[in-house]
């Protein structure tokens, strides 16, 4: 990787600022999913055993007003770091001034300082979001090196994360970042091949990019998930009550005839009257669909479809499910993908975050996998071929020095 990394720099006895993106899940105040959390860890704990003096940023949420503050606090996050690492964190309910301030200069060699969500910030201004100058170069003046860890903030211009590496020294990557970069980044800019995708999810409109993108790189893409109804009505088939882009149908024409045999379709599906959880779900084939059922999920011989494309394929690359997870009933091809993909045995398997990474988790596949990303639109951006300003704004390697 060209970039520099936490492991280019010298920690011991500084104050390394880290910027995380601890933006989990939460429901009543309690974290429902702390899977970013435990994959900063290795960052944190690298840092710490190295006598850094630690002080952790992270944003939570959307913060528009002041009782948005009241539901995005962070106190939860530092109170499960703390857990994790068996560690004590103090926790800086600010985001500048002299409490924050005092706390920094307080700290030993060792200690972890978190600091409030940093969106706390958009109350002035969205100082964060807008990445404000000074804010950027206010928190940069904390320390005395910066390391972004922060993979799912890396398609955000923000504050605390290029606005501080603008203002620093020494800019790096934490390895989550760069384990990040190197496998979403390998698979598009230079996979082994074959290489496959496979695209599922509700939209073609949210993939458009990711589609064009992916037609110049890959060797075939896997249409699944509702988007592949927008798909059936470009080919003229019956679409009935499915999830349909209407708008979008002439682009999935084109993208049809363009791609030279690349994409594939679903062959059948598995439909229903109605969208619940215990709805009677039927076997048809991609051009029945009746005009009042919808499709829900992909079919078996879809399954064994994607099986033969997937065989030899060395690189895969998957985002979006295949049809309607969330209910156990209609995650069957979802859970199909999984084994797939578990089961090649030469391949780097990466899963494009969102959530195909939540199913593939749910269902219990997380271990077996290359990569799993953390980022949900970072890393829709990354398969888009968009330069992530997050990344751009890390330090490149110069020499092999510690200091520069
Ligand atoms: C994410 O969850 O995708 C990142 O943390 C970015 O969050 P945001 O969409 O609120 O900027």
């Amino acid at each position: 990787m060209s970039k520099k990394t936490i492991r280019d720099i010298q920690l011991q006895g500084k104050t390394v600022l880290m910027r995380v993106d601890f933006n989990v899940p939460m429901s009543d105040g309690q974290i429902t999913d702390d899977n970013r959390i435990v994959q900063a860890l290795p960052t944190i704990k690298y840092a710490l055993d190295h006598e850094a003096k630690l002080v952790l940023f992270s944003h939570l949420g959307r913060v528009k007003t002041e009782e948005d503050k009241k539901t995005n606090s962070l106190a939860p996050v530092a109170k499960r770091l703390s857990e994790l690492l068996n560690l004590p964190i103090t926790f800086v309910t600010e985001t500048r001034g002299s409490n924050l301030e005092a706390a920094v200069k307080n700290m030993e060699d060792g200690d972890i300082v978190m600091v409030e969500n940093t969106r706390f910030e958009d109350l002035n201004e969205k100082a964060e979001s807008k990445n404000n100058p000074e804010l950027g170069k206010y928190w940069a003046s904390l320390g005395d090196a910066f390391v972004n860890d922060a993979f799912g903030t890396a398609h955000r211009a923000h504050a605390s994360n290029v606005g501080i590496a603008d203002n620093m020294v020494v800019a790096v990557a934490g390895f989550l970042m760069e384990k990040e970069i190197k496998f979403i980044g390998e698979a598009v800019d230079n996979p082994e091949r074959p290489f496959v995708a496979i695209l599922g999810g509700a939209k073609v409109s949210d993939k458009i990019s990711v589609i064009e993108n992916l037609l110049t790189k890959a060797d075939k893409i896997l249409v699944c998930g509702a988007m592949a109804y927008t798909f059936y009505k470009a080919r003229g088939y019956e679409v009935g009550l499915s999830k349909c882009e209407d708008d979008y149908v002439e682009f999935a024409k084109s993208l049809l005839e363009k791609s030279n045999g690349k994409l594939i379709l679903p062959v059948d599906n598995m439909i229903s009257k109605e969208f619940s959880a215990d709805a009677e779900a039927v076997l048809v084939s991609a051009d029945q669909i009746p005009s009042d059922a919808m499709g829900m999920d992909i079919g078996p011989k879809t399954v064994e479809l994607f099986k033969k494309h997937l065989e030899n394929a060395k690189t895969v690359v998957w985002n979006g499910p295949a049809g309607v997870f969330e209910f156990d009933k209609f995650a069957v091809g979802t859970n199909a993908i999984c084994k797939l993909l578990a089961e090649l045995k030469d391949a780097k398997t990466i899963i494009g975050g969102g959530d195909s990474a939540a199913a593939a988790i749910k269902l219990g596949f997380q271990d077996k996998f290359t990569h799993i990303s953390t980022g949900g639109g970072a890393s829709l951006e990354y398969l888009e071929g968009k330069e992530l300003p997050g990344i751009s704004s890390i330090h490149n390697k110069c020499c092999s020095c510690k200091n520069c």
